[in-house]
């Protein structure tokens, strides 16, 4: 996969450019704020850690760090708290502030992340995705410091794919630490409302139209959909765009916006998420993921189509892989990866510098990738895992991940600007509640102008 992030000019992007690529449309109006002042900085070029070394560090005055995510739920929770235990280790006395929003895919912390970074009160290191949500929101606008010489000094370009740390820099530089692959194309189910109704993991879109007319006569829930937290429909559609578009041609939809209007399947994809919607739980708005995901595990709902933070969710809530859950990749999406990694960065001005660079050496080694990941749910972003520690379904999808098509998540921050992703989100939100889908047609019509680059 090549980088979507490297100037083809090598130059920082104008303030006209930045408005363009990263849109004034669809970002809160903190965050347009935010963006244009980094823009009057455009052409300062930012300091190495190395270099920032030698000025004055502004003077630590307590010993802290701040972290802040929006993992709140079980699971990911748990893994946050591996990497905390970890930092503590290698540094006692420290006052971690674990400051979460909550919000599944972070809809809610994003926008709390856009007026504080505003106001100049960032935190010592945030959650956020590899990618477009990284480069485009945080990067061009030069409120990240690069991370090189920590690249260099612990090795990480030798143990992380190149995929990845292509989505982690721009410009020659690197500027986050990734924790993690998530794997956003999974289909959740129940094996015992499975194994009493007599049905396989649908494998097709059409295998999943006849497994759930199984489960609605049966009366369970074919399909448990979240909505709370505005991700989830939205989530769904990446996965049948996905499925009815095959990784290349799912790629092409957003750099070639013209597609959104011209291509049929557009039109195939809409009906397709109509149809699996008439399968699911009407209450959806009220639900979050780790609601949805919980609906399966009480046999209230027999599947659900989530990333694999849903595997740790049901880890934390004691049930057992391949037991009393088991996965399938999402109907039609078999041999394609729908990839996104979370990753820590150094954000200009944090304000207890030192402990966050140790942080980021916490996040970006072994011992830590490997004490974080298998509670979170997700495979390590570096290559050389102490397998013993990952279960079953994380080895599988270790190996899928080597081995499948790799299709980057909009939702989850890496396939194009936050501009397009909220666009493209609220789109589907108002589709989940109208099911109008002309309407929802046009909307993403209109998204897909966030897309020119
Ligand atoms: C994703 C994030 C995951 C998980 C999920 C649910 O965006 O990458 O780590 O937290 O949201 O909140």
């Amino acid at each position: 996969m090549a980088s979507r992030h490297a100037e083809k000019s090598g130059k920082v992007m104008t303030r006209r450019e930045v408005l363009r690529r990263f849109g004034a449309v669809g970002l809160a109006a903190p965050a347009t704020a935010a963006l244009l002042a980094a823009c009057r900085r455009e052409e300062a070029t930012p300091t190495p850690v190395a270099q920032t070394a030698q000025t004055p560090a502004p003077v630590q005055a307590e010993n802290k760090l701040e972290i802040f995510s929006w993992w709140t739920n079980p699971g990911e929770a748990d893994g946050l708290q591996a990497l905390f235990d970890l930092f503590l280790q290698r540094r006692p006395g420290v006052e971690i502030i674990n400051a979460t929003v909550a919000g599944g895919a972070g809809t809610n912390a994003k926008a709390v992340l856009v007026t504080r970074m505003q106001a100049g009160n960032p935190p010592d290191s945030f959650q956020v995705h590899a990618g477009w949500e990284l480069i485009g929101t945080w990067v061009v606008a030069g409120k990240m410091e690069p991370i090189n010489d920590l690249f260099e000094q612990e090795g990480w370009t030798n143990v992380m794919p190149k995929t990845l740390l292509d989505q982690i820099s721009y410009q020659g530089n690197f500027y986050s630490v990734p924790v993690n692959i998530h794997r956003s194309n999974m289909l959740w189910y129940n094996k015992s409302v499975f194994e009493k109704i007599g049905v396989e993991p649908p494998k097709t879109l059409d295998d999943f139209y006849a497994v759930a007319e199984k489960i609605k006569a049966s009366g369970v829930t074919p399909l448990s959909v979240g909505g709370k937290d505005k991700f989830e429909v939205p989530h769904l559609f990446e996965d049948l765009l996905l499925a009815v578009f095959g990784p290349e041609d799912y790629a092409k939809l957003f750099t070639d916006p013209g597609m959104w209007e011209s291509d049929p399947r557009i039109d195939e994809a809409i009906d397709v998420l109509d149809r699996f919607l008439s399968y699911a739980n009407e209450d959806r708005s009220a639900l979050s993921w780790a609601d949805a995901a919980q609906r399966v595990l009480d046999g209230t709902g027999a599947m659900t189509i989530m990333g694999d933070w849903a595997h740790g969710y049901f880890i934390n809530k004691g049930a057992k892989p391949g037991e009393d859950y088991g996965w399938a990749p999402s109907p039609g999406t078999d041999g394609y990866f729908m990839w996104l990694s979370d990753s820590f960065g150094l954000p200009v001005g944090a304000p207890h510098r030192e402990n966050a660079i140790e942080w980021l050496k916490v996040c970006g080694s072994r011992e830590g990738q490997d004490a974080f990941n298998p509670k979170k749910g997700s495979i390590p972003a570096r290559t050389d895992p102490d397998l013993s520690k990952y279960d079953e379904y994380l080895k599988y999808s270790i190996d899928r991940f080597a081995k499948d098509a790799l299709a980057p998540s909009v939702v989850h921050g890496a396939a194009a600007n936050e501009a397009y992703m909220t666009e493209y989100n609220n789109a589907l939100n108002v589709f989940s509640a109208s099911r109008d889908k002309q309407q929802l047609k046009g909307m993403l019509i209109d998204a897909a102008r966030e897309l020119q680059r």
